[in-house]
Formats: structure tokens, sequence, C-alpha cells
């Protein structure tokens, strides 16, 4: 298509219509019939609605065709459908954070591909997906949508996704949107849609490298965040969007605001009214305003009065065409939309095992005494607590996910030891506000008579998510009591633990003897578990996100800087030193951790020099070994700490990892090369560039590691 020929057609209104998004309501049928519902909410007629060139949150090929038929009827471009695919469309994959947890951006790519596949079938061309917000904060529920704390681990995965939604913009990808950009996870207390003050060398530190690492890896679009940047909403940020995405970064594709983030800038307090608000978005560079009709109400008037330029307009009219042609939908505006072909590849035997795979990969096994696994021998099985025989663990944002298409840890155990005398009591339920223990007599009865117990603990999966802060991490009350009442009459209880967030678990570390979290693992969960527990798969997750001791500990993060009075670790009270007086620094897992059933050494680090100039690099190694009785997967992971420089630098870095598989008794060498650019940090002018002067390179199993080596980068001759 000659996307400028066609440009140059159009009417201004038909323009207008490219850089609006309304949701699918407005577009099915029937819903002019709507009028005193969403229509009228936002003040806008029928006849506005007519030219809407996107739409979002609809279900299915039908119902987007049906939609993009009647649409054409009455307009030449082909209407954009766009989704929230965050972890799956129809076979559900493990929720983000649990994806980084992997720490294996194969299986990242892969999952995504086949999300992608579903979706464009299901009629998706845009996923608003990755998200690749950093979080530190446990109490913000948007963590799960994440892959972490981590800006390294945060960019080989968004990159990972971004390779895996668009591979070559085939049938089966769909376009991909990062989003939110940008700093959206460090609102204040957790709390969610709240302040964000982060300086700009936090930002450029911390926040912004896995934004950056999608536009390399050619993201199509852009999602601007809900909150402020420097005091002004990211919705008109002219620093943000002009200097860095569009100047420093030179993305060239469609940005689109956050729902009705145009019309909240008033409530921010930034614009006195809507009109201004257009002009402050329009200005800043976003081009398409999503959920709410400002552009169309104003910018007809503010090109009139000159404060927006129609060569702007036009540049952004330009940028959605072009999104719209590489999407092939000039030739077929229905493009992928199948309803029968989603129905043979959704939830096929392919996509399970997948979902199997990556759930098994993600899942993180915080402690075992040696409970752990089971045997596939075993008698009789408990499955015991709220997570234990519900499809209800896909997670938030589990799109077309179907509870009843998911395999519950119950059905995952059955069918594994077939043999076994396997039986499920609730014991309690998930709900935040639930006290009600009715069950736990069924579930002691039932743990009696069973020579182990797998008990399935954890928050709602409507409890972490969008609009999901928390004040309080732990667990809810009853859950303990399930537990406390279960282990008196049974030893062998290991915790499956289904989560969106790290959460507060000191009390259930003390006392259980295992536990493997799964995060919400989607559609294979149960199979995943069961292959877990009875040690089918090894597991080998590590933690993509710091678990606090206490939920006064957030944010709480190991790549922090050392304060000049930092507390030695020995669980003493020492007066004056950066600590709490009512609890530790230490937090219960750190980033990086997890367990698995075998055991692995890793030799002292070798490097293969002292010192290197700049433009140099050295060869960190080490030879890591199984000393253990089963085959299993290490992740080696390399940090570095930057000893002094002119702006202080963290204690540890994760700069690289590693996963490998040994067989018992087996070893093998691993390397890192360590360039400068590992040691490069911003500098207070807001350049990137190394200093010259020492450095640890620490290499371990997770980010507590204390098996280092120094070097140093010697002066610039
Ligand atoms: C969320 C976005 C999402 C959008 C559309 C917003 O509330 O912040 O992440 O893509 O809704 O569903």
């Amino acid at each position: 298509m000659d996307i400028k020929k066609l440009l140059s057609e159009m009417t201004l209104k038909e323009k207008i219509g490219q850089l609006v998004q309304l949701g699918a309501k407005f577009f099915a049928d029937g819903a002019g019939a709507d009028e005193t519902g969403p229509l009228a909410q936002m003040n806008v007629t029928e006849e506005e609605i007519a030219c809407v060139g996107s739409t979002l949150n609809f279900m299915g090929a039908d119902v987007m065709r049906g939609i993009q038929t009647k649409y054409l009827k009455t307009n030449r471009i082909p209407m954009l459908f766009m989704q929230d695919v965050l972890h799956g469309y129809r076979t559900i994959y493990p929720i983000p954070l649990g994806l980084g947890a992997s720490f294996d951006t194969e299986t990242v790519r892969e999952c995504s591909a086949m999300a992608a596949k579903e979706a464009a079938l299901g009629g998706v061309h845009v996923n608003f997906s990755p998200m690749v917000d950093l979080a530190r904060d446990a109490r913000w529920g948007r963590v799960m949508e994440t892959t972490g704390e981590d800006p390294y681990l945060n960019s080989v995965m968004a990159k990972a996704m971004v390779e895996g939604f668009q591979g070559d913009m085939g049938r089966y990808n769909v376009a991909a949107c990062t989003k939110h950009f940008a700093a959206y996870g460090a609102v204040e207390a957790g709390r969610d849609y709240n302040t964000v003050d982060v300086s700009r060398r936090t930002l450029n530190e911390f926040y912004l490298s896995a934004y950056k690492a999608t536009v390399d890896a050619g993201v199509k679009m852009f999602m601007t965040a809900f909150t402020l940047f420097d005091g002004i909403p990211v919705t008109a940020n002219k620093e943000l969007i002009c200097g860095i995405l569009r100047g420093q970064w030179g993305f060239d594709g469609v940005i689109i605001t956050d729902y009705n983030a145009v019309r909240e800038m008033k409530t921010h307090g930034y614009v006195p009214d809507y009109k201004c608000a257009a002009q402050s978005a329009l200005s800043a560079g976003i081009d398409v305003e999503m959920m709410s009709v400002t552009f169309i109400k104003y910018i007809e008037d503010l090109i009139k009065e000159g404060s927006v330029s129609e060569a702007d307009i036009d540049r952004s009219v330009l940028r959605v065409l072009k999104l719209k042609d590489d999407l092939g939908l000039f030739e077929n505006p229905f493009r992928s939309a199948d309803a029968d072909e989603l129905e043979r590849v959704a939830l096929s035997e392919e996509h399970r095992s997948i979902a199997c795979g990556a759930a098994e990969r993600s899942a993180v096994l915080l402690k075992n005494d040696g409970l752990l696994p089971f045997s596939e021998d075993i008698k009789s099985v408990a499955v015991i607590g709220p997570h234990a025989n519900t499809g209800e663990i896909l997670g938030f944002w589990h799109c077309g996910g179907r509870f009843e298409d998911t395999v519950t840890v119950y059905d995952g155990i059955k069918k594994l030891v077939p043999n076994a005398r396997v039986e499920y009591a609730e014991g309690c339920l998930a709900m935040l506000d639930s006290t009600d223990g009715g069950g736990i007599a069924e579930a002691v009865a039932l743990a009696k008579r069973s020579e182990a117990v797998v008990l399935c603990l954890g928050e709602h999966w409507g409890d972490s998510g969008e609009g999901n802060s928390k004040l309080n991490l732990e667990l809810p009350e009853i859950q303990y009591r399930l537990f406390e009442e279960v282990s008196k009459v049974n030893s062998n209880v290991a915790v499956l633990l289904f989560t969106g967030r790290p959460l507060a678990i000191g009390r259930l570390d003390k006392s259980a003897r295992a536990i493997l979290n799964m995060w919400f693992p989607g559609t294979e969960g149960g199979s995943a578990a069961a292959n877990l527990l009875f040690g089918k798969v090894n597991p080998s997750g590590k933690l993509s996100m710091t678990f606090p001791a206490c939920t006064g500990q957030c944010p709480i993060y190991y790549n922090h800087f050392n304060t000049s009075r930092p507390r030695p670790d020995d669980g003493r009270r020492y007066a004056y030193t950066s600590s709490y007086i009512d609890g530790p620094n230490r937090p219960l897992y750190p980033f990086g951790f997890g367990l698995s059933y075998t055991s692995f050494s890793i030799s002292a680090v070798k490097l293969s020099v002292k010192a290197i100039s700049f433009g140099r690099s050295l060869t960190a190694s080490v030879t890591v070994k199984n000393t253990g009785y089963r085959g299993g997967h290490a992740v080696v992971q390399l940090y570095i700490r930057d000893k002094y420089a002119s702006c202080v630098r963290p204690v540890k870095e994760l700069k690289g990892f590693k996963k490998i598989y040994l067989n018992s008794g087996e070893e093998a060498a691993v390397e890192f090369t360590v360039c400068e650019d590992m040691l490069a940090f911003y500098h207070s002018d807001g350049k990137r560039a190394a200093e010259a002067g020492e450095f640890t390179v620490f290499i371990g199993e997770d980010s507590d590691t204390e098996n280092c080596a120094d070097f140093i980068l010697t002066e610039r001759l």
C-alpha cells in the first residue's frame, strides 16, 4: 500500500480517527444502543466512534471479524485490534515474574511465540506486551507482569519476548507493544498509579535498559505510563518521549497512551481541561490516545489555533498506517483471525507441553530438608489447600485462558502416581479476607491417613496484577492455621506456593520442611507441580525478585548501594547503623536464589589477567560440579562490583548468567567475558562510561555469593 498517497487523500476527520482507540464495546453489534453506558460516560457520539481507527479488549476471531466487517462498510482503512496477551492467549504459561525466574531466554521466546500464534488466530494484531517495568517493591500488584528487579535480566527477557511475539511478522506473529514507558514500577510505597519520583541517574541506571532492549529488538509499538517523571505526566513528557525514546533511541513506531491517561492529566493537576490535555500529549509526541476522545474533540480546534501542527498529526497518522501496512491489513483486514484454526491450535499437545516445560523451569525451590522429591512408590498423598484442586492458578491477565482447561495440582498428581491413593481437601479459601476454618478438620483427617501432604497455599490470583497493591505480604492467617494443624498430624508436608509476587513467608520458612514456589504457573501448572514434586524434573528456577523477610523491608532489592553505615549481617543489633531495630536487613531469600534436588560446587573465580586497560576484556572462569546424586541445571551468575567511583556503585550488579545441565558427578568449565561495557555506568552529566579503578567479579549461585576475585581497570594513558 502506498501509505503516503493514502495519507494525502485522507480528510482531517479520517486522520484523527487513526489516532484514537476505544474499547470493543463501542463497536460490537448493538453498542449503539448502549447510549447510557460507555457512550454517555465519554460524551462521544456515534458519528465520532464510527471513524475510530483501533480497538482493544475484544475476545475472539469471530467478534473481531464482526467488528471489522461492519467498520469497513463506512471506512476505507481497516481497524487495528489490540489486546493484553501477557502470558498466553488460550494456553496460559507462567506469569512473567515466573518466566523471569526461569533464567531461560529460549523458554521465554518459545512461550511468547506460542502466545502470539494463538492471539493472531484470535484476531489480535498488536499485543500490549512485553511489560518491562523494573520492580523492586512486592507490594505493587503489577510485579507479576514484569520479569523482576534486575535491569540485565529484564533486558534479555524483554528482547526474547519481542522476538517471540513478532518473529518475522508472518501470519502467526503479532506486533509487540512495550509498556509502560517509563519507570511505572517505581510507584511510591508500591501503591498502584501512585507518584513516581526517580532521579535521572536512577532512571538511566536501572529503569531504562529493558525498554531500550525492546527498541533494539525492533518492537513496533510503545505505551506510556500513567505516572510522572520529574513532575510531568509521562503522557506529556517531552524529555522521555521526544528526548529519549524518539531522539536517543531512534524509535519511530507508534506510541500509545495508557488507558484514559490523557484525561487523567487533569486529575494529576497538570492541565486545567481536556483540550489542554490533548495538546500536551500531542506536543510530547503521543500518536494514539487510548480510551478517551480528547483528540477527536479538540484536534481540529488545536490545529486552527496553531497549537498543534497538521504536519505532526500527519506524522502520527503515517506511523499508524505503516503499522497497519506492516501487518498486512490493507491486503487482508481480518489478517489471521480464524476461530476454527484457533480451536485446533489452542491447548494443543504442543502448546500444553511448552506451557508445562515453562512452568517447570519457572518454579523455585525455596526450602527442602530432603523431603522432596517424593518417591513415585508413595502409597497415599493428601493434596490440601485453597490451590490444590482449582484451575484458578493462571494468574492475573490470563486473557482467554479458562480455569476449566487447567490441570489442577490434584489432577496432575493423580495422573503421575496412578497407583497411589490421592485425595483432596480444600481446608480454607485463598481470599485475603477469608477467616473460615470450617474445612480444616477434614483436611487434618485426610493428612492423618496419608503418607505425605502437598499443601497448596498462596494468594488468590485476583490479589496481584493491576490495581492490587498490598499493605501486608504475609499469607492470610487462616492459611498458617491450616499449615500448623496439618503439620501436627503429618510430618511429610511439602508446601506449594502460588503467588503473583514475593511474599513475606518467614513464618512458613521456619517450620515447613519444603517450599516450592510455583508463582501462578498457568494451564499446565498441575502437571508441572507433580513432575517437580516427584522428581521427574529437577527444580532449576531462581528468584527474579527478592523475597522480603517482612513487608516493612520493601522496597528491597539486591543491587542496592552500600550506605555509609552498613550493618554487619550477623543478626545482632547495632546502634547507628543503617538498619531496623525490630528486624533484619537481610531478605528472606535473595535475588537469584533457588535450590535443586542436587547440589553444585563452584570453584574459586579465576581471572585471565589481573588488570585490563580500556577497550580490553578479560575472562572470568569457574569450574562447576554437580556434587549430588541426580542431574540438574545450575544457573551460574556473574555479578560485578565497582569498588569506588565518582558516583557510588551498587554492591553487586548482574552482568551475565549461564544455565547449564550437569549429570551427577559431572563438571564443566564456565567462562564469562568481562568487557568495558559491563563496567560502565551513568555519570552525573548523563554520559555512560567506565572509570578506572578496582572491580570485583563474583560468580556464584545467587546474588549473595561471596565467591570473587578482583581486577583493575587501569588509568587511560
Ligand atoms: C493497563 C495497561 C493495559 C491497558 C489496556 C491499562 O489499565 O495499565 O497495561 O495494556 O489497560 O488493557
